[in-house]
């Protein structure tokens, strides 16, 4: 019962957003374990949000103060709350100690990534929300390959911003990640960052790209060939194809997320290339694009119906060119749920 408290102080911005709907910059929020009633939970943020938390988070009381989770633990202090935990994985060091300093009368209980753990699986809304930046993902690609978007001649920053802007235009509110348009040998790099490479006939190119929805992300990887797929190009694509849906078919409840990275890791690896595949196989996906649960050799947890994950192997061939091929699924009893649904078949780009 060591980790037993009265209340928990939320600081991650994301956590908050999670618990109450409240999107700004800077607040604090302070959750009762066992008064339910709402007027216990205090959110603090300061000016600039004055009307924003009015109206994102009608029914909490809110105070206004620039020290937002400095007021929130005066008030636990008066309340006299006892034990309250806070996120160790979150708060600073100088935080902590300016927590400490207040003499409020509290234990301070460190409690990592409760939030977190919550937000694994996602209710029928944020499915909702997870498929709808999907869909805008999935459209701004097809938009892209059918005006011709993607052809030798164009950079991969001009492919990059197309992209972008044609996720904008179908719905999305943001970018999830910085888009990854990769030509040629540059492909060989996972996270390469888009330059003024050009695109030419023979390279391999890797789109690795979301948009964001309701602050729910996608994330989608694809590989095309410009002109003309040669033997290596072939083989090495159907190799990680395979591997990428021997992933996806371990998907399920309970199983270990380490198994469903063998799963993936072990078709690379039996064709001779396992130290090609240079990162884990996914991660969960959600309101940030990296979140609980990593599916690598070394995870640890198990997967539960509900939860959002990407399957994402790669092979790399250093100076030469490399192929990934990446979803966004949710884990579902019966199998799990594809939402991002581009093609994977081989495709040829002319
Ligand atoms: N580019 C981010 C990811 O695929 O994880
Ligand atoms: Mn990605
Ligand atoms: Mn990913």
């Amino acid at each position: 019962m060591e980790n037993r408290v009265d209340a928990l102080l939320v600081t991650d911005l994301i956590n908050i957003r999670y618990l109450t709907g409240f999107t700004g910059s800077n607040a604090a929020l302070l959750v009762y374990a066992w008064d339910s009633s709402e007027d216990r939970t205090v959110i603090c943020t300061d000016g600039r949000y004055i009307t924003q938390v009015g109206e994102q988070v009608p029914d909490l009381r809110a105070e206004i103060n620039r020290a937002s989770a400095r007021r929130v633990l005066e008030i636990a202090g008066e309340w006299q709350t006892g034990r309250v935990g806070f996120e160790s994985h979150i708060v600073t060091v100088d935080q902590h100690q300016g927590f400490q300093a207040l003499k409020a009368g509290l234990d301070l209980v460190p409690i990592p990534g409760l939030v977190e753990q919550l937000r694994m699986v996602k209710d029928g809304y944020e499915v909702a929300q997870l498929r709808a930046a999907c869909d805008a993902a999935d459209a701004a690609l097809a938009t892209l390959i059918e005006r011709g978007g993607l052809r030798p001649g164009r950079t991969e920053r001009q492919v990059a911003r197309e992209l972008e802007w044609l996720m904008f235009e179908h719905g999305s509110e943001a970018v999830s990640f910085e888009t990854i348009v990769a030509t040629g040998v540059n492909s060989a790099v996972p996270h390469h960052r888009p330059t003024d490479a050009v695109l030419a006939t023979g390279d391999f190119v890797k789109l690795d790209f979301g948009a964001v929805v309701g602050g729910y992300h996608s994330d989608m990887t694809r590989t095309y060939v410009l002109g003309r797929a040669s033997e290596w190009q072939r083989e090495i694509y159907e190799l990680v194809r395979a591997s990428q849906q021997a992933g996806r078919e371990a998907l399920a409840p309970g199983a270990a997320t380490k198994a469903v990275d063998a799963a993936s890791r072990k078709v690379i690896e039996a064709a001779g290339y396992g130290d090609l595949f240079v990162h884990g196989l996914g991660h969960g996906v959600g309101l940030q694009i990296h979140e609980a649960p990593g599916i690598a050799k070394t995870g640890t947890g198990t997967l539960l119906d509900g939860v959002a994950v990407t399957v994402e192997p790669g092979v790399y061939f250093p100076g030469r060119g490399g192929v990934r091929i990446e979803d966004t699924l949710v884990v579902r009893k019966g199998g799990p749920e594809l939402l991002t649904r581009t093609s994977k078949d081989l495709t040829v780009v002319d």
